[in-house]
């Protein structure tokens, strides 16, 4: 029974060690991938920049983005390039929230 015990318990320390290892698996890979693409965290803020830019320009697009976040554009490319590095390096950095309701 002890064994038994012991046995659950090795388990579950195993997966918690393991977990850390994972993670960075997951970046590197993520690392390798976006490399093989050609894009790094200076495209990305290149790419949110230029998009928001046309955004702001687009008669139609502009008042519904500009009403919200006037005044706050730069916390908010900010935050979009924290969004999609995380989406890209998969490294968990973003810490937002994606379905809050505006
Ligand atoms: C017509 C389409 C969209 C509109 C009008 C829109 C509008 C907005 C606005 C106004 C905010 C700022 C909310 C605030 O801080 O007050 C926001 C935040 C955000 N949007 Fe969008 N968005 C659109 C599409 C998308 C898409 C396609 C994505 C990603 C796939 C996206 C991802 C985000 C993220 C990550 C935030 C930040 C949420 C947070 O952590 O506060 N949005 N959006």
């Amino acid at each position: 029974m002890p064994q038994k015990m012991q046995r659950i318990g090795g388990g579950m320390d195993n997966e918690l060690q393991a977990r850390p290892a994972h993670d960075v698996d997951i970046g590197n890979r993520a690392d390798e991938e976006m490399k093989a693409l050609g894009i790094d965290r200076a495209l990305i803020s290149a790419v949110v920049d230029t998009f928001y830019a046309r955004v702001l320009k687009h008669p139609e697009l502009g008042p519904v983005f500009d009403a919200r976040l006037s005044g706050r554009w730069s916390e908010h490319t900010l935050k979009m390039k924290s969004f999609w590095s995380a989406v890209a390096f998969r490294d968990g950095t973003y810490g937002g929230n994606l379905f809050r309701p505006i």
